[in-house]
């Protein structure tokens, strides 16, 4: 039966390209999302998800047959006696997707969607100082964080039902459906030849996707441009503080030292100076004897060039102080302070 003469083109060279491709970037983006060190490149890998999965919708529309959604996208009741078939162990053979894998192809692509759209916005918005900002108030911008976040935890799940599915079929068809994803021949149910890819159809698609691609990364606030310089990150706390409240009149730098010299009782030690000095162009002394580095950039120069290292000390030494993170509008403050001395 699973001669070769049985067997059609069913996968056009758009579908595998895409299908293996998707795999290999969702690997990558999983793998860069934790480190700061590697989040514009997960950002990036991110973005070429979402223009493949572009790409793979206008496929779906005008691409060839068997990787149209008309094709295997089938009703709830054709969907039901599949499944039915399925558990009984005798499913009917599809020269394209089954009627439960036109389900599965469907929900990852709705999901990528909405996981690189959340995480675009992310990218956009206030966190990376995107042009977005201005827009975007705290509250929305936690919020996609969270959808984003969410998202990304369901689609593991999605994963691993898809690859069960492809290995369950296989074992039920007798036929290496991995294999197909490859070569992109099928065991079909007759001798239908599937339509080819019309060349128009291969340039507006590919076109589509590239254009994606290409027109979002150069919105992507970069790493490195986020904030080179201290002055940098003091304009991209500006945004932030203007997208906080409508009450924001600019930083003060005297606002900023008496935040850095305020005590707080109870703590320990009690202020920002307790660490850092009272002089910042000097240098501090950690509770545990460990030398900090002077915190003014007219002292040492790498100090705030880096958005993500300054947030994150910010945060959790705001947290210590504070026990809440200082708002984008005290940041600017302390920094601006910084500037002067
Ligand atoms: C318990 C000690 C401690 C206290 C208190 C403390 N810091 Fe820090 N701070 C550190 C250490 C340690 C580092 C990281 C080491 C380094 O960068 O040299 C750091 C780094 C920073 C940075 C990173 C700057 C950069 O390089 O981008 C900022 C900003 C900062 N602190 C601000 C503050 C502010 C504002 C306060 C008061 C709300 C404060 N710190 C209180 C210990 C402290």
């Amino acid at each position: 039966m699973s001669s070769t003469e049985t067997r059609v083109r069913v996968w056009d060279i758009g579908v595998r390209l895409f299908h293996w491709s998707l795999a290999g970037l969702i690997l990558g983006a999983y793998l860069t999302a934790e480190e700061d060190a590697t989040v514009g490149l997960h950002a990036r890998l991110g973005l070429a998800v979402l223009a493949w999965v572009i790409f793979r919708v206008v496929w779906g529309l005008v691409g060839p047959a068997p990787a149209r959604f008309r094709t295997f996208v089938r009703s709830p009741r054709e969907v039901l006696a599949y499944a039915r078939d399925y558990v009984r162990g005798q499913p009917g053979l599809h020269l394209s997707h089954n009627p439960l894998g036109g389900v599965m192809v469907v929900s990852l692509l709705a999901l990528l969607l909405a996981l690189t759209g959340s995480g675009l916005l992310m990218y956009l918005g206030p966190e990376w100082s995107g042009p977005l900002s201005p827009y975007m108030g705290r509250s929305l911008a936690h919020g996609v964080e969270e959808l984003h976040e969410g998202l990304a935890g369901a689609l593991p799940v999605l994963v691993v039902l898809h690859v069960a599915g492809v290995l369950l079929s296989s074992r039920l068809e007798r036929q290496n459906l991995v294999l197909s994803m490859i070569t992109g021949r099928k065991r079909a149910p007759d001798a239908t030849p599937p339509a080819r890819a019309r060349a128009p159809a291969v340039v507006v698609a590919a076109g589509l996707g590239l254009a994606t691609f290409i027109g979002l990364g150069l919105l992507l606030p970069g790493r490195a441009d986020a904030a080179e310089t201290p002055q940098a990150l003091l304009q991209s706390y500006q945004r932030q503080a203007e997208a906080e409240g409508s009450g924001f009149a600019g930083f003060d730098p005297a606002r900023g030292k008496a935040l850095f010299l305020k005590e707080t009782s109870g703590a320990d030690p009690s202020s920002c100076a307790g660490c850092h000095g009272a002089d910042p162009t000097r240098a501090g002394r950690s509770p545990a004897g460990r030398n900090i580095e002077p915190l003014a950039p007219s002292a040492q120069p790498e100090r705030f060039t880096d958005a993500a290292k300054a947030d994150k000390w910010f945060k959790r030494n705001c947290k210590q102080l504070l026990r809440r993170d200082c708002t984008a509008t005290e940041r600017g403050d302390v920094l601006a302070w910084l500037l002067t001395l």
